[in-house]
């Protein structure tokens, strides 16, 4: 897992619920890295649980709540490092439909070892959009985040439902209808 994601991740954490918070999660953590990242850098993507499951048991909010206010906040990462690719597109549908041929293809290029989920679109209308999320992460509700954000980009909005296909949600539909 790249840098940016932890870098990010930890100074929302400290910003939400402040240094000691932080500290503990870090302390509490087994890191490989010593909780010490920098952007570019990448990483064990079990750091990234690790810190999770600390933060989900210090503040009593779930993972997938966790992921989901986080994701909302790496949009706007998004919006500053990567305006150009969000430039290509004029329309949240078109976007969402473009994350594996285009918007993640670019990714690949600006970091080889990312590690990326696979979104096979099954069905797709000008107002909807239902898709298959495959990655061993399971971090759906960081892509449901990423997927608010992006109505939000488009000042539209949209009524999206997600559903596990199986226990580990490494496998989950997503049920995407613009409002
Ligand atoms: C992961 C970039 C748009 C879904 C990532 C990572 C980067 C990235 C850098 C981390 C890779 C790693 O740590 O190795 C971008 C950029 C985007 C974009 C620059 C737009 C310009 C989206 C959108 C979605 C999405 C719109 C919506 C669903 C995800 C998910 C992950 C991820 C779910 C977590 C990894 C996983 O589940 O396996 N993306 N992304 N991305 N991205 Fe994107």
């Amino acid at each position: 897992m790249k840098g940016i994601v932890f870098t990010e991740f930890l100074d929302l954490v400290e910003d939400k619920f402040g240094l000691e918070v932080l500290d503990k999660i870090i302390t509490q953590s087994n890191l490989e890295s010593g909780g010490v990242y920098t952007s570019v850098g990448t990483y064990s993507f079990s750091e990234m649980l690790q810190l999770l499951q600390q933060l989900s048991a210090h503040t009593n909010i779930s993972i997938d709540d966790l992921l989901l206010v986080y994701a909302e906040h790496f949009f706007g990462v998004i919006e500053e490092s990567y305006p150009g690719l969000l430039a290509t597109y004029k329309d949240p549908i078109e976007m969402l439909s473009s994350i594996e041929n285009h918007i993640h293809v670019e990714v690949r290029k600006i970091y080889p070892d990312a590690e990326l989920p696979t979104f096979e679109i099954v069905e797709k209308t000008q107002d909807s959009l239902v898709l298959i999320y495959k990655s061993s992460r399971a971090m759906h509700h960081f892509g449901l985040g990423l997927m608010n954000k992006t109505f939000e980009h488009f000042n539209s909005t949209a009524s999206i439902v997600l559903e596990k296909l199986n226990n580990e949600g490494t496998e989950v539909k997503f049920v995407i209808n613009k409002n």
